[in-house]
């Protein structure tokens, strides 16, 4: 296994980097990651390329036996270059320029900037292609982060113009799908059409999807002519990645093809960042690994890890005691066989002064340093679990289409995705069953349980795939708005929603409610339910049972005879609706009844204590880690505050 450090020898005095190597060494480390915001100290003027410098980083590495990760340093270019060419700077909704000075503000559709990354590109790689410290390049550095995935400038504009001539071809067509007729906004040439920048009211939804994907088709093709680059100059012993970033939901940039042809997938894992007041909850940390090792259906390497507390200019919460040692545990239990850590020492000058690394600004070994420590030292003797492949029987499933469809008309304005997907993964977690995160076009006929967050998407190929499955016996869990509009992002007319997949649900959609934040109705339970009662909020579907047996309905003095929650047996499998954003410990039952019902492994736990199932040579594991400051019990292990264990079932 590699356990490692990001590490940026070029902040700091020469004569530190053999001290930090000795270090690092003591600590455990076997591969450190260098140069991915260095592209001004390779090429200081134009075309005068330099690697002296970290050859010799590289040299006193290579004879400490510490492999390296190289960054491309695209994600920041050299100030000469903005000045020479303002062009490649990216300009927001506003069109105001993003100004050199920060990181990532280049547009992916400048065709000059394409010519300068891709020439730097090929002076480093060539460089390097035979150093054999150097196992792996990582291309970029988190694409589409921090909103680079959004440019307006007057290149993308035209681009987007050509981008639609070749999906539409004919102009009468694009005004067909897109109902241009409504305001009179009929185009007469594809030159006509603006990109969605700031107006008063609010664009077509038809062009905004497509703006979405034009932007998920920029990011992905410099992606990819940066990755087949690499891959064609590199030697044959070093492996490409590139590194995703969090908040990946409410990216504009389809993740699956971003990672297509990578040799293998990274992730930058920050459980807390700057203005937190606490971590995010324990499922979405969860399920952001389980996101992320879905991407190629394959386990991967995170290559920042978090140790301290996180902020450019508000700090957030500080990891407790052994906190991001667990941390680090849980992102082993998901999936994660190889670690970086987030930075070796926090910086003293510039915008990440507040990024607090293993060691902080006193360059004392302290705490942190001992718990990462730790984290190699314990965690090696399990290579082999670790590595093993994880299997699930439930399958969470997202579509980018669907989610842009949402970001640009929430309909609620207490809506949210990532909180949509997290309602129905949530209680599954909570009873620690194992479940996979991918894009709904993979084949899911191999899983037992689908859980569909919010998908108002869907077309009637969709829709036939999904019923097979059920027919099969398979479960499907939709939730809430499921089936209203068609892949163009339009209304599906003379059709009762839920559309392509009403029979299989067994329902009708008699009203619906957009419910705002702290607006939130009664639902009571029936039937294996009654006596049961909860609360649902953000939006309600009022739901008339055709076949389906009501689990829920609303407490109403208008509604009171509609149903809320229900379940419709269809073919040899069952098609769960979930109408609202209903309480989280409302469907955790119903988890509990599906788990139960179809013998899907699942392990009742304290609260806040994960249980994580991993199986190697017929022997089970469980990890164990403790989200709480409290002690916690599992059987007759204890585990302490932030705890973390690796045990054998049967121990
Ligand atoms: C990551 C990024 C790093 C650094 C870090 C700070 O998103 O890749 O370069 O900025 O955050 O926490």
């Amino acid at each position: 296994m590699y356990f490692g450090v990001a590490y940026y020898p070029e902040h700091w005095a020469m004569d530190m980097i053999d001290e930090d190597i000795k270090g690092m060494k003591e600590m455990g480390v076997n591969i450190v990651r260098i140069g991915e915001f260095a592209w001004h100290l390779m090429e200081k003027e134009e075309g005068q390329f330099n690697f002296s410098f970290f050859d010799m980083v590289i040299n006193k590495l290579k004879s400490s036996g510490i492999s390296v990760m190289f960054g491309t340093p695209t994600a920041t270019f050299p100030a000469w270059l903005a000045k020479k060419h303002p062009s490649i700077l990216s300009k927001d909704e506003n069109m105001q320029t993003r100004v050199f000075g920060g990181r990532r503000q280049y547009c992916y559709n400048s065709h000059i900037y394409r010519e300068y990354s891709k020439r730097i590109v090929t002076q480093l790689v060539e460089h390097y292609k035979d150093q054999e410290a150097i196992i792996s390049w990582q291309v970029d550095n988190e694409f589409g982060h921090e909103g680079s995935d959004m440019c307006y400038c007057e290149e993308c504009q035209s681009k987007f113009q050509s981008y639609l001539r070749d999906r539409y071809e004919d102009i009468d067509k694009l005004n067909e799908v897109y109902g241009t007729i409504f305001w009179g906004q009929t185009y007469n040439d594809f030159e006509e059409i603006p990109a969605p920048l700031k107006t008063i009211t609010t664009h077509n939804p038809s062009l905004q999807l497509d703006w979405a994907r034009f932007r998920s088709y920029s990011l992905n093709d410099y992606a990819k002519e940066q990755v087949e680059l690499v891959k064609k100059l590199k030697g044959q012993h070093q492996r490409v990645t590139t590194n995703v970033c969090g908040g990946f939901l409410n990216n504009f940039f389809d993740h699956e093809e971003n990672v297509k042809g990578l040799d293998f997938v990274s992730y930058d894992n920050y459980p807390v960042w700057g203005g937190l007041r606490e971590p995010i909850p324990r499922a979405e940390i969860a399920m952001t690994h389980d996101f992320v090792r879905g991407l190629l259906n394959r386990n991967y390497w995170i290559v920042e890890e978090l140790m301290g507390a996180q902020g450019h200019s508000v700090i957030g919460y500080l990891p407790r005691p052994n906190q991001a040692k667990m941390w680090s545990y849980q992102a082993f239990a998901h999936g994660c066989t190889n670690m970086l850590y987030f930075r070796w020492r926090g910086m003293t000058r510039g915008a990440e002064q507040f990024c607090f690394g293993i060691i902080d600004h006193d360059n004392r070994y302290g705490r942190k340093y001992r718990e990462v420590q730790e984290v190699i030292k314990e965690i090696t003797p399990y290579a082999d679990v670790l590595n093993s492949e994880i299997k699930s029987d439930i399958a969470v499933l997202y579509d980018y289409d669907n989610i842009w469809s949402w970001n640009f008309q929430p309909q609620s304005v207490g809506y949210d995705f990532t909180n949509e997907l997290m309602r129905l993964y949530t209680p599954f977690y909570n009873l620690n069953t194992n479940m996979d995160v991918i894009p709904i076009d993979r084949d899911f006929s191999k899983y037992k349980i689908l859980l569909i967050p919010t998908l108002q998407l869907i077309d009637k190929d969709l829709g036939i795939r999904i019923k097979l499955f059920v027919e099969n016996g398979g479960i499907v869990v939709f939730s809430f708005r499921a089936g209203i509009k068609d892949k163009n992002n339009n209304i599906n007319f003379k059709e009762t929603i839920p559309c392509n997949i009403r029979e299989i649900s067994g329902i009708e959609i008699y009203d619906v409610e957009s419910l705002q934040p702290g607006q939130e109705v009664e639902i009571i339970g029936v039937g294996e339910y009654e006596k049961k009662e909860g609360k649902c909020g953000v939006w309600r579907d009022i739901i008339t049972p055709v076949s389906a047996t009501e689990l829920y309905r609303y407490n109403d003095k208008f509604f009171g005879d509609r149903a809320c929650i229900t379940v419709n047996q269809y073919g040899r499998g069952k098609v769960y609706y979930i109408g609202g954003g209903v309480d989280i410990a409302i469907i955790e039952d119903i988890a509990r009844e599906i788990a139960l019902d179809n013998n899907i492994p699942y392990i009742e736990s304290e609260e806040g204590l994960e249980v994580y199932m991993r199986h190697h040579d017929n022997q089970e594991y469980l990890i164990l880690t403790n989200h709480t400051s409290e002690d916690k019990r599992f059987k007759n292990i204890a585990i302490g505050p932030y705890g973390s264990k690796i045990i054998k079932k049967d121990e």
